[in-house]
């Protein structure tokens, strides 16, 4: 594809997730209050359970999804990949080969020097693109994995559509997302709509519906709704306690904007506004 005609076609939503997850009060954040392996929502035991502990908990659930035993040189595509914690972990234990795809250079980086030290570059590739156009053949990928991603996306259809193309027939699409429940009202989540400068989340419904166009199965929705909340206030008390230890690197405007837009993420949570959990769906053969 032209670069004239893929930037034309990249959506204002991408551009500013990019400015976004690029700039270094984002990439310290992630890094330190995060650990810099995982950027999402995790399944918690008990409500002080360490965020990276519940972070690892939601990719073995979802892996758990997934054939058991793809043959050697079965590819996996992580589409919002962020550091590339979850591909670590797969490769570890499953035979597919990964490619991350993500739009932050910076989180790409990082990324790469990961999978270096660890001596998993041969297994996982990671490619700077944006899922609303992916930059592979179609039917490259056995299954398409997402966490958290889809979110940012100013045209989810379009992701769907991408994933579609790619996912070789038979092939699965595991992914979690921050979702609105159908019946919600708009004026309830508009802090959190401005937070992701967008004016609607997906939701379950609508993904059921893209999915019913193109022919796929669905494989399940495991509603883990209460996580979110769970998450969203211990990312909030985490990053509160440590903040006068943080000495530099992340500026008081990004924490108290931080902090205050986990605190919507808490409220709509409590509020019942809000869904995530972990999505299954299979292309038709
Ligand atoms: C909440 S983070 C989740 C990261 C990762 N999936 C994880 O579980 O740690 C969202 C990620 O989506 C990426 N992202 C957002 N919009 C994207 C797009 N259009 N194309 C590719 N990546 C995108 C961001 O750069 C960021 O890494």
């Amino acid at each position: 594809m032209s670069e004239e005609r893929k930037s034309m076609q990249t959506s204002d939503a991408v551009n500013r997730a990019r400015e976004y997850y690029n700039s270094s009060d984002a990439d310290n954040f992630y890094a330190r209050i995060w650990g810099g392996e995982d950027i999402h929502i995790g399944l918690y035991d008990s409500p002080d359970c360490p965020i990276g502990e519940a972070g690892v908990k939601t990719v073995e659930a979802m892996l758990a999804l997934l054939p058991e035993n793809p043959e050697r040189g079965g590819r996996l595509l992580d589409i919002g990949a962020g550091y590339g914690g979850s591909a670590r972990r797969i490769v570890k234990t499953r035979a597919y080969d990964i490619t991350c795809l993500n739009l932050s250079e910076i989180q790409n980086e990082r990324n790469r020097r990961r999978n270096q030290e660890e001596g998993l570059e041969d297994r996982i590739e990671v490619i700077d693109g944006d899922f609303e156009n992916l930059p592979f053949e179609a039917g490259s990928f056995d299954a398409v994995w997402c966490q958290d991603s889809i979110l940012h996306s100013g045209n989810r259809r379009r992701v769907f559509e991408e994933v579609d193309r790619v996912l070789k027939p038979g092939g699965h699409f595991v992914f979690t997302d921050i979702m609105q429940t159908p019946e919600v009202d708009a004026a309830a989540l508009a802090d959190v709509y401005k937070r992701i400068h967008l004016d609607s989340l997906g939701s379950v419904e609508e993904y059921n519906r893209y999915a019913e166009s193109l022919g796929w199965s669905v494989g399940g929705f495991a509603d883990h709704s209460q996580q979110l909340t769970t998450h969203y206030l211990r990312v909030h008390d985490e990053l509160a306690g440590k903040r006068s230890t943080l000495d530099g690197g992340i500026s008081d405007a990004y924490i108290d904007n931080m902090l205050q837009g986990l605190q919507h993420w808490v409220g709509a949570g409590q509020a019942g506004s809000l869904r995530w959990g972990i999505l299954h769906y299979i292309k038709g053969e």
